[in-house]
């Protein structure tokens, strides 16, 4: 096992950086002023992003895609990555910022941030998105629970607004009437859509009509919805977005009523707790059999040449070790910010709560996550 002295040795053997006159740099944050702020609850506001017409070609989303943010905040550089709330067809780009207990980022907002100042922001991203099929009806069901609600409100709103056969319930869990995000948003859109969009609100401190929307989302309460509220052999696409626990056991309770894991694509908005640790990530590596490896990244065009030993706890960190700039934002496996393609060698992963199956089966990793498994890997930020 190396120590934290092995470690500065490691990022003195840089073998050769490809670039003798442009430095190796991320390019994809932009200087953007903040249009507006709006409270939406007690502890949650949204912020409306003023981006200038010839950069809406760049920042062109997909309903569902989140935006990674950087500041710096007490002298350190703070990252946060939130999910659009708008639609791509209302020509906005806004995103909820829910305040969390100690949270830097969530803090500066509420605390802090004025209209008229400008953010850094990186282009949109993300898989948790309609997955459409021509020949299907757009029929959708999401769980959300808490600010969970974001991602769904954009993929909602867009879904009802392009398809005028789009019909889609929507099981949102709050704690109580008051804190629910985007209620007069949402109580426009059923109203809109009277026979389209179902709005099921699950309330944990305030009881309802019924005792199955009292309480948290849990396995059972989505057993019951699938037998009373929904045909889950007719749903297209299932959302879940939520903490880890509530997405386990929607999903396992979908599953077991016969849905298809393929049809269910699911976003946590927390860092789970299982991350595993730099001593976790040096055996990993070494039951792996592969303790030292040489690793070449690509982004813009540009590469990147250094030797990765067992000190490094994952690829990215290696390479930002070497002064990469590259694009991350949450660390832990769930935002898929830092996704790299894998063009030469194998890398393994050891968590990954963002990547749909079919990006893994393409060569997609989570550099966060990842390690090399072969002695000379190669990975792309480009594709
Ligand atoms: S930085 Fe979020 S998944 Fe790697």
């Amino acid at each position: 096992m190396m120590s934290a002295k092995g470690k500065v040795c490691a990022v003195q053997i840089v073998l050769c950086i490809f670039v003798p006159e442009r430095t190796f740099v991320c390019c994809m944050f932009h200087s953007i002023k903040v249009a507006e702020l709006k409270k939406e609850t007690e502890d949650c506001v949204s912020i409306l992003l003023d981006i200038p017409a010839e950069k809406s070609a760049v920042f062109a989303y997909a309903p569902g895609q989140y935006l990674t943010f950087r500041a710096q905040i007490g002298g350190q550089e703070v990252r946060r990555s939130y999910s659009l709330c708008s639609a791509p067809s209302s020509g906005q780009w806004r995103v909820a910022v829910k305040r969390v207990p100690e949270g830097r980022f969530s803090g500066y907002v509420h605390e802090q941030l004025q209209v008229g100042d400008e953010l850094e922001v990186m282009e949109p991203m993300g898989s948790f998105v309609p997955r459409i099929h021509d020949s299907e009806p757009c029929r959708y069901v999401c769980f959300a629970a808490g600010s969970g609600i974001t991602p769904m409100m954009s993929i909602i709103a867009d879904a009802l607004q392009k398809d005028k056969d789009a019909e889609i319930d929507l099981f949102y869990g709050s704690k109580k009437t008051d804190s629910i995000i985007f209620k007069e948003e949402l109580e426009a859109l059923k109203n809109t859509h009277l026979h389209r969009f179902q709005l099921h609100y699950v309330l944990s401190r305030e009881r309802l009509q019924s005792e199955w929307f009292y309480g948290r989302i849990d396995g059972e309460k989505c057993a019951h919805y699938g037998k009373y509220l929904f045909d889950p052999r007719s749903v297209t696409q299932y959302f879940l977005c939520g903490p880890e626990s509530m997405i386990k056991a929607v999903e396992s309770s979908l599953v077991s009523l016969g849905v298809p894991s393929d049809k269910i694509s699911y976003e946590l908005f927390t860092v789970p707790g299982a991350v595993q640790s730099t001593q976790e990530r040096a055996e990993q590596r070494q039951s792996l059999g592969q303790t030292e490896s040489m690793v070449t990244i690509t982004l813009d065009g540009l590469d990147m040449t250094f030797i990765m030993d067992e000190s490094d706890d994952n690829i990215l960190d290696a390479a930002l070790h070497q002064g990469a700039d590259l694009p991350y934002a949450c660390k832990g496996g769930v935002c898929s910010t830092c996704k790299a393609k894998v063009k030469k060698g194998e890398a393994a992963m050891a968590v990954n709560y963002a990547l749909e199956p079919d990006e893994v089966d393409a060569g997609y990793v989570l550099t966060c996550q990842a390690v090399p498994t072969d002695s000379t890997v190669a990975l792309s930020f480009d594709e």
